[in-house]
């Protein structure tokens, strides 16, 4: 993904150890821009600098920015990636599964965003891409602790894209469906888990739920971060499905 250019940026990107993140913080690095990747077990590779963070936690937040400020100075673009599925009947969803679920998903997507907001304004620009999902726009059975967090990215977004509007500030978000990361084999095992399905079955079954038919591909999400942090487009939301 040759045809970005991300010179002079700071870009600090959430769960940037594996799967989307590592993808979308490379394809920034290769675009030019100083990278911060933060997660909780990220090791740093060429062109991304790895900052131990757990966005559920704010304290770390705040160390973790503290760090890439001074190592790379002013933060100008944050991708809101770190994110954890699981599934379970409603009954079976216990106040810590969805706790842990909503604080990483949506109040890190919230903290993280508070914690850049002030250097964005200052600076006249700033680019926030926060990585949703389908389930953010469309309800489905089992996973209502993820539905609800992502369906809080997605209002979080537009509060925030109206709220900084006409201030040189974007903010939108990325709605990928199934795609083809670590999370998603989780939910293969889960499925082969639980029905005896083989693991083709339950791929093809998941791929059956996004509106496609297929697996996203990674690349194909990166493709649309990179568009978000490039261009001005101000409260969108990109269904990638
Ligand atoms: N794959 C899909 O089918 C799919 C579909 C729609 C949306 N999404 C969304 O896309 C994003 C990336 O998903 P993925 O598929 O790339 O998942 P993944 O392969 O499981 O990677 C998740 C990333 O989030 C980080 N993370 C998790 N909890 C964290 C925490 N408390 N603090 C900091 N980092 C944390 C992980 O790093 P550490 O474990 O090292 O902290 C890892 O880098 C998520 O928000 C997910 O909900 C994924």
């Amino acid at each position: 993904m040759t045809d970005f250019d991300l010179h002079g940026q700071h870009v600090a990107i959430t769960g940037a150890s594996r799967g989307i993140g590592l993808a979308i913080a490379r394809a920034c690095a290769a675009a030019g821009a100083t990278v911060s990747g933060l997660s909780r077990a990220g090791t740093s590779e060429p062109g991304i600098d790895a900052l131990s963070c757990d966005v559920s936690d704010a304290a770390s937040i705040a160390r973790a920015f503290a760090t890439a400020r001074e190592r790379h100075g002013p933060i100008t673009m944050l991708v809101n990636n770190a994110g954890i599925a699981a599934s379970a009947p409603l009954g079976r969803t216990s106040d810590e599964l969805w706790q842990q679920i909503i604080a990483t998903n949506l109040t890190g997507t919230f903290l993280c965003s508070r914690a850049v907001i002030g250097e964005m304004r200052a600076k006249g620009f700033g680019r926030i891409v926060n990585m949703a999902s389908i389930a953010g726009l469309y309800g489905a059975p089992y996973i209502a602790a993820y539905c609800a967090s992502k369906h809080g990215v997605i209002g979080l977004t537009r509060a925030l894209a109206a709220e900084f509007a006409g201030s040189g500030l974007s903010i939108n978000a990325i709605c990928p469906g199934y795609t083809e990361t670590d999370m998603m084999q989780q939910a293969v095992d889960q499925i082969v888990g639980h029905t005896g399905a083989s693991a083709e079955e339950a791929r093809a079954q998941l791929a059956a739920m996004n509106p496609s038919g297929r697996i996203i591909e990674v690349a194909t999400v990166v493709r649309g971060a990179m568009e978000f942090l490039t261009g001005d487009r101000n409260g969108e939301e990109l269904v990638l499905a």
